[in-house]
């Protein structure tokens, strides 16, 4: 049984014990669609694996930089269920990147008692990809830092297909409409133990959700940033921060002009 509390209030469990930094919540959990590799290796007339190089290092900065912000899970678009359509030779840097990216950084996770988790379909991915993620995880786990998700082999879509089979599998077939609830689909997402991410940034431009945390985003607020994932800084991701800190965030309630006074003091950014 998934160890997720169980509980039905979207919204509210949701909220990560947000640290903060001069009286305003830092987003506990931000997510990430790293977007505009190609593009960047293109506007410079060098082949797109050139872009995914430089996008490793714009990662591992944003990752120094989300943890220095005082951010407590940051999830990575790294590679989606719908990235296999792109040509093999590219597939195959891609995920080589990844491996290298897995092994190496190892010393810094250390160093920084980061922890690595993955959420997507690992079944998907190629032996010695699932066992380099395995190898990470376990040699973070034990660390209270930054939470670093790696979403690879992910689609917010399949996720939800994928828990709504294991809460098939766990009603043993007797798969009865009262046991369906967002409390037990939730339960059976990739990492039920996390927050809802509060923001979400994409670069690039482009304002699409490309089927990134599609349930965990529900209530996200959303920055849309117009560089090219390998030119985003440190210096970018405490703008997006500031402007999220700006947002007053709802969950479906009412308006602050409409809320009682009482009700607005124990609000907060949250
Ligand atoms: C997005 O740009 C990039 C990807 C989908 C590739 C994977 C990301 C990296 C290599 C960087 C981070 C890696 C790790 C392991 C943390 P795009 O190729 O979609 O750009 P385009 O839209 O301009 O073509």
């Amino acid at each position: 049984m998934p160890k997720a509390a169980e509980k039905d209030r979207p919204g509210e469990r949701d909220r990560g014990l947000s640290e903060t930094r001069g009286g305003k919540a830092v987003p506990a959990h931000t997510g990430i669609i790293m977007d505009g590799n190609g593009r960047w290796a293109q506007s410079r007339g060098l082949p797109r694996t050139q872009g995914h190089l430089e996008g490793l290092k714009a990662a591992k900065r944003i990752v120094k930089a989300a943890s220095d912000l005082g951010i407590q899970y940051l999830t990575l678009y790294v590679f989606s269920t719908e990235n296999w359509k792109r040509a093999g030779e590219e597939v195959g840097f891609i995920m080589a990147l990844i491996k290298k990216y897995l092994r190496g950084e190892l010393a810094f996770y250390r160093e920084n008692r980061i922890r690595i988790r993955h959420t997507g379909d690992r079944g998907g991915l190629s032996p010695d990809i699932a066992e380099e993620i395995r190898k990470a995880e376990k040699d973070t786990q034990g660390f209270e830092g930054m939470q670093v998700i790696l979403a690879l082999n992910y689609g917010g879509r399949d996720e939800i297909v994928r828990a709504l089979r294991r809460l098939a599998a766990a009603s043993g077939g007797g798969f009865s409409e009262a046991a369906i609830t967002e409390a037990a689909i939730r339960a059976r997402l990739d990492n039920p133990d996390l927050p809802d991410p509060d923001l979400i940034i994409r670069t690039a431009g482009e304002f699409r959700i490309s089927n990134f945390l599609l349930w965990e985003g529900a209530y996200a607020e959303y920055m849309i940033s117009p560089k090219f994932w390998p030119d985003f800084t440190g210096e970018d991701l405490a703008l997006a921060v500031k402007d999220y800190q700006n947002r007053e965030r709802r969950f479906g309630g009412p308006a602050p002009a409409e809320r009682s006074g009482a009700e607005k003091n124990a609000g907060g950014a949250g």
